[in-house]
Parts: C-alpha cells; sequence; structure tokens
C-alpha cells in the first residue's frame, strides 16, 4: 500500500515532508502551487491594475465554480462560489417562501452546526424547521429521515457525510422520497467532495453546497452552490446585489433584473484570492479523480479500522465502508467512551510529536487519510498514541488541548 501510485502526489504538498497529515476533513494539505497561484494573482493586480477585472477577477466565481462543476458532473454555469456554506445556504433562503401549509424545513441535528443556525433563523420568515434526531449520536436512521418528509415539506437540508462521525448519508433514498412529496433537497457535500465520488445529475438532486477546506485542498473563503439549471428561474434571492444582475455594467437603477445563470445568486464584488488559491487544489483533485481518491481511502481506512480495534481502540465510525466517508472516528479510551477528555490530551500530544488530527466529544479523534498519505503514518499515528497512552505523556496536557 506504500507503493500506491497516487503517492507521486505526495511531493506537491510541503507539510508532509515533515509532518504526519492525517486532518483533511477539517484542513487539506496546502499544495505548492498555491504559492503559483497566488502570485499570478498579484502580478495581474500590479501588471494589468483595473483592467484584472475584465481580464478574469469578475468572471472568477463562475469560471472556479466551472471546475468544480467538472468534478461533481454538474453542467457549465450552474455552480457559483461564495465565501462558505453559511453564505452560500443564507442565500438560498433568502429566496424561499415559507407559506403554510409548505413550509417545513427537515434537517438533522448531526447537521454542522452553522446550517442549523441558517435554518432556525428562517423560522422568523415562517418556516417551520424540524430536526430529525440521532438515535445513536454518531448516525442518522434512514427510516427516521423518511418518516420527517411529508407534503408539508418545502426544504430537506442534509450533509452527505457527517461532520463529526463520517457517515455516509443515504442521499438517494432521501432525494426520491422528497420528490415523491414535492420538496427540495439541499445537499452540503463539504464532506464528501474530493474523497466520495457523486454525480449531481445522477442523484438528481436540487441544491449542492460545500467548500474548499477540507478534502479539495482549497483553503478557506471558496464556497460553493449549485443549483439545479431547470429549477434556477424560480429562484430570486433577497440577499442580492450587482454581481447578481443579469448586466452589472450597465449600472441599472431600481429593482434587480436577476442573470439567467447561476450569476443570479451572487450578491457583490467576489472573493478574488480565494478563488485564485482554490483553484491549486481543484486542477489536482480533478487529475486524480475522486474515484481513484475514494478507492484508495477505501484501502486505506479499512486496514486502519482493524489496526485500531487490534490496538485496543474502539472505532467510533460506521463499520461498512460503503457508509463511510474518508474519516475513522477513534475512542482511544476504553473505560471513559469517546467523550472522555483523554482524547482531547492524547491529539495535543500527538500534535507536539507532529501527528496532526482532531478531536470531537462524543466521536473522539479524527482521522482522515487523503491520497497522500501512507499505510506508515497511519501506523505511525497508532504506534505513538499507545505509547503515549502507556507512558501517561498525555498528563502534561490534560485540561488543556485546543479544538481547532
Ligand atoms: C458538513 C459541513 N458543512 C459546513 C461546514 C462549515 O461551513 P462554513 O463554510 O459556513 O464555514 C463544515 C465545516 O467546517 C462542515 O463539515
Amino acid at each position: 500500500m506504500n507503493d500506491d501510485p497516487l503517492l507521486k502526489y505526495r511531493s506537491l504538498f510541503p507539510i508532509l515532508e515533515k509532518t504526519t497529515y492525517l486532518v483533511s476533513h477539517s484542513l487539506g494539505a496546502m499544495p505548492r502551487t498555491v504559492y503559483d497561484q497566488m502570485k499570478a494573482y498579484a502580478d495581474k493586480w500590479a501588471t494589468r491594475g483595473v483592467r484584472a477585472w475584465s481580464e478574469g477577477w469578475w468572471d472568477a466565481p463562475l469560471e472556479t465554480g466551472n471546475l468544480l462543476a467538472a468534478i461533481f458532473d454538474a453542467p457549465a454555469g450552474s455552480v457559483i462560489m461564495h465565501q462558505n456554506v453559511s453564505v452560500a445556504e443564507s442565500v438560498i433562503a433568502s429566496a424561499l417562501e415559507f407559506k403554510a401549509p409548505r413550509n417545513k424545513v427537515v434537517y438533522t441535528e448531526l447537521n454542522f452546526p452553522t446550517v442549523q443556525y441558517v435554518w432556525e433563523a428562517a423560522r422568523r420568515r415562517g418556516a417551520e424547521t424540524f430536526s430529525v434526531k440521532s438515535r445513536d449520536g454518531m448516525t442518522i436512521e434512514l427510516a427516521d429521515m423518511l418518516a420527517a418528509i411529508d407534503e408539508r415539506t418545502l426544504l430537506v437540508e442534509i450533509s452527505h457525510v457527517l461532520y463529526k462521525s463520517g457517515f455516509l448519508m443515504d442521499a438517494r433514498e432521501i432525494i426520491k422520497k422528497a420528490r415523491a412529496v414535492g420538496a427540495m433537497v439541499l445537499l452540503d457535500c463539504y464532506q464528501s467532495t474530493g474523497t466520495v465520488p457523486f454525480s449531481v445529475r445522477d442523484l438528481e438532486v436540487d441544491i449542492v453546497v460545500g467548500g474548499s477546506v477540507k478534502w479539495l485542498c482549497g483553503g478557506p473563503g471558496a464556497g460553493y452552490l449549485y443549483v439545479r439549471p431547470d429549477l434556477m428561474q424560480r429562484f430570486e434571492p433577497t440577499v442580492t446585489g450587482w454581481a447578481a444582475h443579469a448586466d452589472p455594467f450597465a449600472f441599472e437603477t431600481g429593482a434587480i433584473r436577476y442573470a439567467p445563470d447561476a450569476r443570479r445568486f451572487l450578491h457583490g464584488s467576489p472573493s478574488v484570492p480565494a478563488l485564485y488559491a482554490a483553484r491549486a487544489g481543484y486542477e489536482i483533485i480533478s487529475e486524480i479523480g475522486v474515484r481513484a481518491i475514494r478507492a484508495r481511502s477505501e484501502k486505506l481506512t479499512e486496514w486502519f479500522y482493524d489496526a485500531c480495534i487490534e490496538a485496543g481502540f474502539v472505532p467510533t465510525s460506521p463499520r461498512d465502508v460503503r457508509r463511510r466517508g474518508g474519516t475513522v472516528t477513534v475512542s482511544v479510551d476504553r473505560e471513559g467512551g469517546p467523550s472522555s477528555p483523554l482524547g482531547l490530551a492524547v491529539k495535543t500530544e500527538l500534535e507536539r510529536r507532529e501527528i496532526i488530527v482532531d478531536f470531537r466529544p462524543g466521536a473522539g479523534i479524527r482521522v482522515s487519510p487523503h491520497f497522500y498519505n501512507t499505510q506508515e503514518e497511519l501506523e505511525r499515528f497508532i504506534r505513538e498514541t499507545q505509547q503515549i497512552l502507556a507512558s501517561g505523556a498525555w498528563k502534561q496536557h490534560a485540561g488543556k488541548g485546543v479544538v481547532h
């Protein structure tokens, strides 16, 4: 497994030279080519000045979106860049009318908190929210999800892969049920894009959001929004601005005339530097292909899952690889369980030893091998964790660990 052809990409990621980097569910490693992209951005500004807008900057949200569209099989012109998921979902929420009887928004309590805040805020505008509860704190039962979706449902908001546990939701079945009752589905693919292959066309999903910080290795400030082209015209966001106008440089006064394509979801001037940086990661992911990344991820995580059990740890992610994204969560405290603060102390000592993972109460330590990681690095995580537990080296960090 240490001679996998994908390992030739390791040299593109500077941090891997000295660090065992297993935290791509949080912040993917920076590709070396980000330096070139940032220089290209600065050179353009320095030499072209205001002409930069018409020479690529203004179109960057759509052009960058097209690179992502190719990754998840969306048609060109259907993906637009935003700063982050929270903004992208707020733009969608602003376009919805929450009129009874179809004013229900279904989400799950294991969604990333930021999106729960967005939809709870929509209650003030007439939305009735329904949060599907988890039975075990790590997964959502499909039956519970399907039962919550009914004729009163306007929108279903789900994470494709749950951030806390790595649980992979059955998006296809949920979309099928939503369609049958006339509801839309908004799929948050932040934890799947770049590690779990999917096609928006094949899934027939209505709306997709995500960001670039994690598996896409694209850095912060590059969130994305896909809306099914045949649905787009129905959305007239009230969170809007001149970049969403059909002809922004006509400087028309009064009410907006929305752009016919995904630009209609924009607001003001784009965050250009973030979009330059993000392209470096997208290019590498596209070149490798998410299918190949997933195949490697399955091999590494399957091996790791069993190796953790053998080492005396307790994996808390689903056992079945088909129900897991790229992350395996593991409790290193057999008695205390996955919420034990011992996990945070161990993670902190690992970090001091240049092994980067993170910790979430309820799940334990999150470990995420990406295409650039080796089995040897996972072995190192296990070996050092055992040593930290046996030697008591974690005690110096007890009650002091930093969550990020
Ligand atoms: C599934 C998921 N959605 C959303 C976010 C973050 O949202 P935002 O882009 O608004 O920071 C994260 C993690 O940071 C996440 O894991």
